[in-house]
């Protein structure tokens, strides 16, 4: 099996999955979270070396509040309970999104899982918590626009990698593979920069019923993929590069 170095997951279709077995959508979203710790121990035992969960979207807020305190509360809860697994386990969390406008309890939580896991050197754990992809962007572009206001740099310094760098990702290689469950076809504003080159896998099955198999399964589909990166596969025989020299 070949196994990204870095994998990213939309966990989509709690609601959807609670709704088929006429339970509430938070036992939706509590099955969801079994879930998250399946994919944290399987992620392990694989050898991937990124994983990167999107838990909440900046756009979530928009929800009934009952629903916000519920997925809140998840947070909240699996931190509380499993941040000493996951230090046993020798996962490095971190949290990326915007921690502007979080209640304090919630961003001394997140600051603790990221402070006592800081020096693991086992998976690398992203949650995505009110993370939104032009959010992101627009924080990185007010942030390089200041040092340039400041005189620290001028515009033409700017780069790729330092757009990269400035990122909540500074430092985490891209994702190889994006996969999202429960059947849609969007990104959602998840990784917008990040995923320029990232293989898309689609699945049909919701997140509380993505098990080992159904990872395996989206794996095996990736390792059929042929990642070119704009370039030619090596496979191409020269004759043809000219003709598909425009592809992606
Ligand atoms: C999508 O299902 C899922 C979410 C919006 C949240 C995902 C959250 C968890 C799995 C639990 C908390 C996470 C962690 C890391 C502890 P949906 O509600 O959009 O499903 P639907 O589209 O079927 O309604």
């Amino acid at each position: 099996m070949v196994i990204p170095r870095h994998l990213a997951v939309i966990m989509d279709g709690n609601g959807r999955w609670a709704k088929a077995r006429k339970l509430t959508r938070t036992h939706g979203h509590r099955q969801g979270v079994v879930a998250v710790r399946e994919i944290v121990s399987n992620s392990i035992e694989l050898g991937i070396s990124y994983l990167t969960l999107f838990a909440f979207s900046s756009e979530n807020w928009s929800r009934p509040p009952s629903e916000i305190r519920d997925l809140l509360g998840l947070l909240k809860l699996f931190i509380n309970k499993d941040l000493a697994t996951l230090h046993k386990q020798n996962v490095r969390v971190r949290v990326i999104g915007s921690r502007a406008g979080l209640d304090d309890d919630i961003i001394a939580l997140l600051d603790k899982a990221e402070s006592l896991t800081a020096n693991n050197s086992g998976l690398n754990l992203m949650i995505a918590f009110n993370y939104g992809a032009r959010q992101e962007i627009t924080d990185m572009v007010r942030h390089l626009a200041r040092q340039v206001e400041m005189g620290q740099m001028t515009a033409d310094q700017i780069s790729e990698a330092l757009v990269s760098q400035s990122l909540y990702t500074a430092g985490i290689p891209d994702p190889d593979v994006i996969v999202r469950t429960s059947g849609e076809q969007r990104l959602s504003n998840f990784l917008l920069w990040q995923a320029a080159y990232s293989e898309f896998i689609f699945v049909d099955c919701f997140w509380p019923d993505f098990d080992r198999r159904q990872l395996e399964l989206a794996l095996a589909e990736y390792g059929r993929r042929n990642r070119r990166f704009g370039g030619l596969t090596t496979d191409e025989p020269e004759m043809e590069q000219s003709a598909v020299a425009s592809g992606g």
